[in-house]
């Protein structure tokens, strides 16, 4: 099976690709490498260029027969979506429409979207599943949803199936160290987190007053891995997903651990991983922050066959290993694209 990966220079689409040649399946990569890593496309096959360059999709599937496509390419930074609304719907609607026009009028049938859970409004319970209220708080989680309108609608007419994986909280890297995060400085907890832990100073819990089971805010982390391994299931069960949807043609699937895992959690996940213990100070929430939610995750594992394996200790782990690896990665980076 050959699959097209959009974005897979960055840090999920790399992850997919990794797990695809893991599984027997071939990825194609295609990304502009406005935030993906050469490094991380190098050992497939790789097209340089933008989603919406037609020229470019008719050669990639003139040169290879693509049983599906993994829409991975988007801007995803949220605060930046806010500074400039017009570059996100440009490049993640505008760009995508061109894209999925393209691919249907060149024979692909099967599509499998990026999306995000940062687009749910949550409940009480501060537990989600599929049919849970949307509400996009940025033009970022926005932008995704209305992409998943303009598919829903396209699938409606029977030229292209697709599914919606709607992705909670990355954390992690390759277990093989194959590719992870790009940035050297993630701004999520687990980030800061690392951050606090290096310069041994203490980490600092904003918001402790949450309705939650410790106050302290929720977030659904899921290790990139296990997010990799459910685009094999979805690409091994894709036929049987869609033949079974509801809407023709059209389904939605969340991809979470089921529980959540608040911050104190996540920095008892981190002493568990590191064997250190990690001060922590609490403060007052910062502007903008949110209590979060986690998701159910009957869908995926009715659909898919899918569940979380991997812990929040071995997401840790990883993403701590993965940030020593990264300086030498960048410095490589940074000669390939000098030559
Ligand atoms: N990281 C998260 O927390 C998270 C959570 C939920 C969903 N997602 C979704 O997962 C997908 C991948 O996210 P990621 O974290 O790997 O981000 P990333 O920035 O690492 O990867 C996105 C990739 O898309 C490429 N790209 C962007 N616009 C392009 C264009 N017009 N043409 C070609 N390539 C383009 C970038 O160069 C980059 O390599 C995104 O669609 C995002 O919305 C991410």
């Amino acid at each position: 099976m050959k699959v097209l990966i959009t974005g897979g220079a960055g840090y999920i689409g790399s992850t997919i690709a990794a797990c695809c040649v893991d599984n027997g399946i071939t990825p194609i990569i295609l990304d502009d490498l406005s935030k993906g890593l050469r490094t991380f496309a190098q050992p497939y096959a790789f097209y340089e260029g933008d989603i919406a360059d037609t020229k470019l999709l008719t050669t990639i599937t003139t040169e290879h027969d693509i049983d599906a496509v993994i829409h991975c390419a988007a801007k995803i930074v949220v605060p930046e979506s806010v500074e400039q609304p017009l570059d996100y719907y440009h490049n993640n609607v505008g760009k995508s429409i061109t894209l999925i026009r393209t691919l249907s009028e060149l024979g692909i049938k099967r599509f499998i979207l990026s999306s995000t859970a940062s687009m749910y409004e949550a409940g009480e319970d501060h537990l989600v599943d599929e049919h849970s209220v949307v509400a996009p708080h940025s033009p970022y989680s926005a932008s995704k949803w209305m992409l998943e309108r303009i598919l829903s609608d396209f699938a409606h007419t029977g030229k292209l199936d697709v599914i919606s994986l709607r992705y909670f909280n990355p954390i992690g890297a390759d277990p093989h160290m194959r590719s992870g995060l790009q940035d050297p400085h993630p701004t999520h907890a687990l980030g800061k987190m690392i951050e606090a832990h290096n310069e041994r100073r203490a980490f600092t819990v904003t918001g402790v007053d949450w309705d939650t089971r410790d106050g302290s805010a929720l977030r659904d982390y899921v290790h990139v891995w296990d997010l990799a391994r459910a685009h094999i299931a979805t690409l091994e069960r894709f036929d049987q997903v869609i033949s079974a949807a509801a809407q023709p043609g059209y389904e939605v699937i969340n991809l979470g651990t089921g529980t959540g895992t608040t911050v104190y959690e996540l920095a008892a996940a981190f002493q568990e991983a590191t064997g250190t213990a990690l001060e922590i100070v609490t403060a007052a929430p910062r502007l903008g922050d949110v209590i979060g939610c986690a998701t159910k995750s009957n869908k995926a594992a009715e659909l898919l066959g899918w569940q979380a394996e991997l812990s929040i200790a071995q997401g840790v782990l990883h993403s701590i290993e993965w940030g020593k690896k990264l300086p030498a990665i960048l410095e490589k980076e940074n000669t390939l694209m000098a030559d």
